[in-house]
């Protein structure tokens, strides 16, 4: 049995528009489980954005609850759930949000520094072990301006995990990254996932949905359906025939959710 790290129950979010409401997420119900690499597949305006905000608190729903550390999130205050997002959540998202004027290695240790638990030379030393596994060893001084937008998304990436959040949430980090990069980036986090980080992520991209153990399917705002894979990282990767079956077997998957 998996261990539930954050459960949605009937989760809906509205939207006030020119009078009328509309309605973006439908009585989601849905459990993201310990060590899983999730992620949520579906049409741009399905509402998957709107799902990652509401079920990460930074976003309020409409109604429903979401539960974290045996609390509904969505009830907490604004400074108890600023530490939810801090210190056991991790985020990326598609437009690369880094500090210009400090260097992707400063971006990743100040809020590493903000963990009073930690020493600043273990939050160092995990950094330098994060931006070698980032193949960002070399880059690690410059500033984002000075970067690729895959060498300045992995810094994010590193920067999200530099607190070993119980769950990183993704929102389509590979989406304005080239071919090369979506692959460097897709391996990071294929390789964070081995070493039992627990990731949520959302895409439209069929190549990124590959690296789940576990597909989910919106539409319209609600979960049409789920699918569970053997973990990417077992794959052999000398073995092409096994990934084309997976696409395979994914793409069958998605046209039987009306993709
Ligand atoms: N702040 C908002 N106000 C009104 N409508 C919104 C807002 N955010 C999202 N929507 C609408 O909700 C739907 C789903 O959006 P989104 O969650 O961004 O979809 P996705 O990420 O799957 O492309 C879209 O129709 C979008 O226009
Ligand atoms: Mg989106």
């Amino acid at each position: 049995m998996k261990n539930t790290i954050l459960e949605a129950k009937n989760l809906c979010k509205s939207f006030a528009n020119e009078g009328t409401q509309v309605h973006v997420l439908n009585n989601v119900d849905l459990k993201i489980y310990e060590e899983d690499f999730t992620i949520v597949m579906g049409a741009s305006g399905s509402g998957k954005s709107t799902l990652l905000y509401n079920i990460s608190g930074m976003d309020k729903p409409s109604e429903g609850e979401v539960i974290f550390d045996e609390t509904d999130i969505t009830k907490l205050s604004e400074k108890k759930l600023a530490k939810i997002r801090a210190f056991s959540f991790g985020f990326v998202f598609q437009q690369i949000h880094l500090v210009n004027n400090l260097t992707l290695l400063e971006n990743t240790l100040v809020p590493g520094y903000m963990d009073k638990t930690k020493t600043k030379q273990q939050v160092k030393e995990r950094a330098d072990k994060l931006f070698e596994m980032m193949d960002l060893t070399e880059a690690k001084d410059r500033l984002p301006a000075q970067v690729s937008g895959g060498e300045a998304q992995r810094a994010a990436i590193a920067r999200a995990v530099i607190n070993e959040p119980k769950l990183l949430f993704a929102d389509e980090p590979t989406g304005a990254l080239n071919r090369s990069n979506t692959g460097k980036v897709l391996d990071l986090m294929t390789g964070l996932n081995r070493e039992g980080q627990s990731i949520l992520m959302v895409t439209h991209d069929i190549k990124a949905a590959l690296r789940a153990n576990r597909l989910v399917y919106i539409e319209d705002g609600k979960i049409g359906g789920e699918m569970e894979l053997k973990p990417f990282y077992e794959l052999d990767k000398a073995d092409k025939t096994a990934l084309k079956d997976r696409e395979a077997q994914v793409n069958s998957w998605l046209s039987s959710m009306n993709w």
